[in-house]
């Protein structure tokens, strides 16, 4: 079985805004993903639009052929704003740190029953009405993953960030038994935070583990393997003005 690979390309998104350039587009960034064999895109929609705009998300939608995946927060306006998107998946993801157990994702084993529970239920209710599948980024804990099931989520996304800090065994049957569980109670499980083309390998050979999400190592990579021939292509560039400059000293 497949396991699908997601590639985040917020990282992209963040280097042009760092400039407030038009590049590098993380929609361009998107495509050679999807040439280069990608199942998906993943884009975080921040409620301050940090990195992704709400532009950037309509132009990927439509320009996109593989699944376009959201990650947002569940406030009314977030949800409006993806839904209307119509990505095939939208993850639910805390924004603050203070939102976040110790080990990350969604804390909803402290989530307020009638509240905060409420708007989980409701935000995933209104996203399946809509025929786009909801996923909760939590840690992996048992019982974390029932109170996924009984919301109604159709995924849960394993944070692996504690098996990224300490690839342990026992960090590593942590994330196995989590997604044992989950698949026990119909879930689907992805998983992602932190994973690298090392670490990555231990985790797709989880049983039930069926998507990877992956952001920072991709773009990371990309950096490192592209820069030699960055070099070379400015090299390049530079020594054809220099030939220019001789060419009109001559002339
Ligand atoms: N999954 C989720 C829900 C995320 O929010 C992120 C970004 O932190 C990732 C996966 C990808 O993490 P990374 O960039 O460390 O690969």
């Amino acid at each position: 079985m497949a396991v699908r690979l997601l590639v985040n390309v917020d990282h992209v998104a963040a280097l042009r805004n760092a400039r407030k350039t038009a590049y590098p587009d993380p929609v361009f960034a998107a495509q050679i993903c999807q040439q280069a064999g990608a199942d998906g895109i993943t884009v975080h929609l921040r409620r301050d639009r940090g990195h992704l705009r709400d532009r950037d998300v309509q132009r990927l939608k439509a320009c996109l052929d593989i699944a376009l995946h959201l990650e947002i927060t569940a406030h009314d306006e977030m949800l409006r704003m993806a839904v209307a998107a119509r990505p095939a998946m939208i993850t639910l993801v805390p924004e603050r740190r203070a939102e976040r157990p110790a080990d990350g994702g969604l804390d909803v084993r402290r989530l307020n029953v009638r509240g905060q529970r409420v708007v989980l239920a409701n935000a995933i209710a209104m996203a399946k009405k809509k025929g786009i599948k909801t996923s909760l980024f939590i840690s992996p804990d048992k019982r974390a993953i029932e109170l996924c099931a009984q919301l109604g989520a159709a995924q849960i996304e394993l944070h692996t960030g504690a098996y990224c800090e300490d690839p342990s065994l026992l960090q590593l049957q942590r994330l196995r038994n989590a997604a044992e569980h989950a698949h026990r109670l119909g879930l689907t499980v992805a998983a992602g935070h932190r994973l690298t083309r090392q670490n990555v390998v231990a985790v797709a050979a989880i049983r039930h583990i069926d998507e990877l999400n992956i952001g920072h190592a991709v773009i990371t990579d990309a950096v490192m393997m592209g820069l030699q021939r960055s070099v070379k292509a400015f090299r390049n560039a530079i020594d054809c003005g220099v030939r220019e400059r001789t060419l009109r000293a001559v002339s």
